[in-house]
């Protein structure tokens, strides 16, 4: 089992297909480990000498939350600011001290920030300072979402199991992927696999944008772009649906919308859909799934909020260098 080289997480370019399949092996160890009690102190032990900030100053519910949780998974004592209000950016202090100074304090810091390329920036002032720590990106702007890609492909991976893994498989991704980070790092994700085929939907202004396609174009990952959610759902052995993205409207001049109830799953559609496909969205869900769509077996979102956990602190344990630690353990109660 190869120790990885992770320190800052900030976009899915960093990781290559043997590093998010063991961050999946590993998470998968995780969550075995921690169903015992002596097992969970195990895990608390590893990383009880470290503490986190949580800077989240986008909303967020469950990635906020699920961090927390992992960092509470592996003793990780966490911090937060949530709202730069209550924090002395109010008196004019810029976010970059801000940050600063909470490295003074953390050995761990995870972000969530509205502009694009914020965290990278982050990363490479601390790297220049006497004291660096790792940053994790939460999710950046428009632009990307690692830690939920690795999620996905976790419950993706869980999902077919037995059946071949990802290699192979049909993937829709439906909703506003043009301003949604999910479904641009998931697709990059993806392209690592063999054979996979993508199917974007979306109306044609909220489409995946040309630097994704571009780059699925260099790895010849195949991917077809359509408004056609019905055409495309008997084809396909997982939907990924998604929200449409307003909170950009007013950045980007006015109010963008478009049908939701063409890009949604619902009772009717679902009849079309193949026997073993399943059904992620990364949350909040609107309209975009029907609640009585959460009853289906194929509905996988509330498993996938808790697979997310326990990536998560697979992440954090390969940052952190503990992951021998865990396959060790594994390896000797299991
Ligand atoms: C997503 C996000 O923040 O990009 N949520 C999440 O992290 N689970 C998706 C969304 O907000 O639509």
């Amino acid at each position: 089992m190869g120790q990885s080289n992770l320190y800052h997480c900030l976009n899915v370019h960093q990781f290559d297909r043997s590093f998010v399949e063991e961050n999946c092996a590993l998470a998968d160890k995780v969550r075995d480990i921690a169903k015992s009690k002596t097992g969970a102190e195990y895990l608390a032990s590893l990383l009880n000498h470290k503490r986190a900030m949580l800077y989240f100053v986008q909303p967020s519910t469950r990635t906020f939350l699920s961090f927390y949780s992992s960092c509470q998974v592996l003793g990780i004592k966490c911090a937060e600011v949530r709202d730069t209000k209550t924090s002395s950016e109010i008196k004019g202090e810029s976010e970059e001290d801000t940050i600063r100074t909470f490295s003074s304090y953390v050995d761990l810091i995870i972000m969530r920030h509205p502009k694009e390329n914020f965290a990278d920036k982050i990363a490479a002032s601390l790297d220049n300072t006497g004291r660096r720590v790792p940053i994790i990106n939460a999710g950046s702007g428009k632009d990307q979402h690692p830690t939920q890609a690795l999620l996905d492909i976790y419950t993706l991976q869980r999902s077919f199991k037995h059946r071949g893994g990802i290699d192979g498989k049909k993937i829709a991704m439906v909703g506003d992927l043009r301003r949604g980070r999910t479904c641009r790092s998931l697709s990059l994700l993806l392209s690592m696999f063999d054979d996979v085929k993508l199917y974007f939907v979306a109306p044609r202004e909220f489409q995946m944008t040309t630097d994704i396609l571009e780059l699925l174009n260099i790895c010849k990952t195949k991917y077809e772009i359509t408004d056609d959610l019905n055409k495309v759902i008997p084809e396909v052995d997982a939907v990924y649906v998604t929200r449409l993205q307003d909170e950009w409207d007013t950045d980007e001049g006015g109010t963008q919308k478009y049908d939701v109830s063409r890009y949604s799953i619902n009772l009717g559609n679902l009849r079309m859909l193949k026997p073993d496909a399943v059904i992620l969205h990364p949350l909040p869900r609107r309209e975009e799934i029907a609640l009585e769509v959460d009853a289906d077996p194929r509905a996988i979102y509330w498993r996938q909020v808790r697979n997310g956990m326990w990536s998560r602190v697979a992440l954090i344990s390969q940052i952190f260098g503990c992951s021998k630690n865990i396959n060790d353990y594994y390896i000797s109660n299991y």
